[in-house]
C-alpha cells in the first residue's frame, strides 16, 4: 500500500513569526501513524528557519518552485542545489498559478522536473484542467499534455520516486472541491496512462489531490483507491486546519 502524503503549499503567505508558530503547531500535533507523511512548502525566505525547526522530526520540507538551470546569470531564481542546501527534500513544479500567471509552459515545467529529479530532489508535478476545459470535455486531454511533456523529456521511469498532484484549477482556493468520485476518475486516468508505459512506476507513484481540501472532506478523498494524500493551500496556513486534514488521512487508513 502506498503511503499517504499530506503536503502544505503555503504559497506567498506568512512571515518569520507566522512560519515559526505554524511549524511549532504542526510538530506538536502531528499524528505518529505509520504510512502517513507530512510536508510543508514555505516561501523561499523561510526555508532555512523551517529547516532548523523540522530537523530530526518526521515533518519534511519542500519548496514551491525551482529553476531548471544549475547556476549562473538568472536573477531572482533559486537552484536545486540551493534548495537541498536548505534542507528541502521536495519541490513543487508546474503549479497552475505559475503556469497561468507566470507563463510556465509544460516544456519548462518538464525541465524543472528533470533538474530536481536528477539531483535527488523529489518533484511534485502539478497537473489540472480549468473549468472551461472540464465543461468542454477536455480534462483528460489537458492532463495528457501536461504529463506527456515530462514523459517525452525524461521517460515514464522519471516518475519513480516522484509525486503527481492533480489540482483542478476550478477547485483551487474556491471552496469548491472535486467530489471523491470526480477526483478518483482523474487519478485513475493518470495512473492508467503511466501504467501503459511502466506498470511498476504507475503502481508506486503517489498521486495527491489538491483543491479546497479541508478537515471535513479529507477522509472521503483519501479513502479513494488512487488518491494518496493532498496538496493543501489555504488550510495549510493554520496548524489546527492542517492537522485536521492529517487526521482525515488517519481516518482514511483505518
Ligand atoms: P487550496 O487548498 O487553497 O484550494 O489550494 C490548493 C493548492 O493550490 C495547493 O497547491
Amino acid at each position: 500500500m502506498r503511503d499517504l502524503l499530506i503536503a502544505g503549499n503555503w504559497k506567498m503567505n506568512g512571515s518569520s513569526a507566522m512560519s515559526a508558530e505554524l511549524v511549532d503547531g504542526i510538530l506538536a500535533g502531528m499524528p505518529a501513524a505509520a504510512g502517513i507523511r507530512m510536508l510543508v512548502c514555505p516561501p523561499f525566505p523561510y526555508l532555512a528557519l523551517v529547516a532548523g525547526k523540522v530537523a530530526g522530526t518526521r515533518l519534511m520540507l519542500g519548496a514551491q518552485t525551482v529553476s531548471e538551470h544549475e547556476s549562473g546569470a538568472f536573477t531572482g531564481e533559486v537552484s536545486v542545489s540551493m534548495l537541498q542546501d536548505n534542507g528541502c527534500r521536495y519541490v513543487i513544479v508546474g503549479h497552475s498559478e505559475r503556469r497561468s500567471l507566470l507563463g510556465e509552459s509544460s516544456d519548462v515545467v518538464a525541465a524543472k522536473f528533470g533538474a530536481a529529479r536528477s539531483a535527488g530532489l523529489v518533484p511534485i508535478l502539478c497537473v489540472g484542467e480549468t473549468l472551461d476545459d472540464r465543461e468542454a470535455g477536455r480534462t483528460e486531454a489537458v492532463i495528457a499534455e501536461q504529463l506527456g511533456a515530462v514523459v517525452d523529456a525524461h521517460g515514464a521511469t522519471a516518475f519513480r520516486d516522484a509525486v503527481i498532484a492533480y489540482e483542478p484549477v476550478w477547485a483551487i482556493g474556491t471552496g469548491r472541491t472535486a467530489t471523491p468520485d470526480q477526483a478518483q476518475a482523474v487519478h485513475a486516468y493518470i495512473r492508467g496512462t503511466l501504467a501503459a508505459l511502466d506498470a511498476s512506476v504507475a503502481k508506486a507513484v503517489q498521486i495527491l489531490y489538491g483543491g479546497s481540501v479541508k478537515g471535513d472532506n479529507a477522509a472521503a478523498l483519501f479513502a479513494m483507491r488512487d488518491i494518496d494524500g493532498g496538496l493543501i493551500g489555504g488550510a495549510s496556513l493554520k496548524a489546527a486546519d492542517f492537522l485536521a486534514i492529517a487526521q482525515g488521512a488517519v481516518a482514511a487508513r483505518n
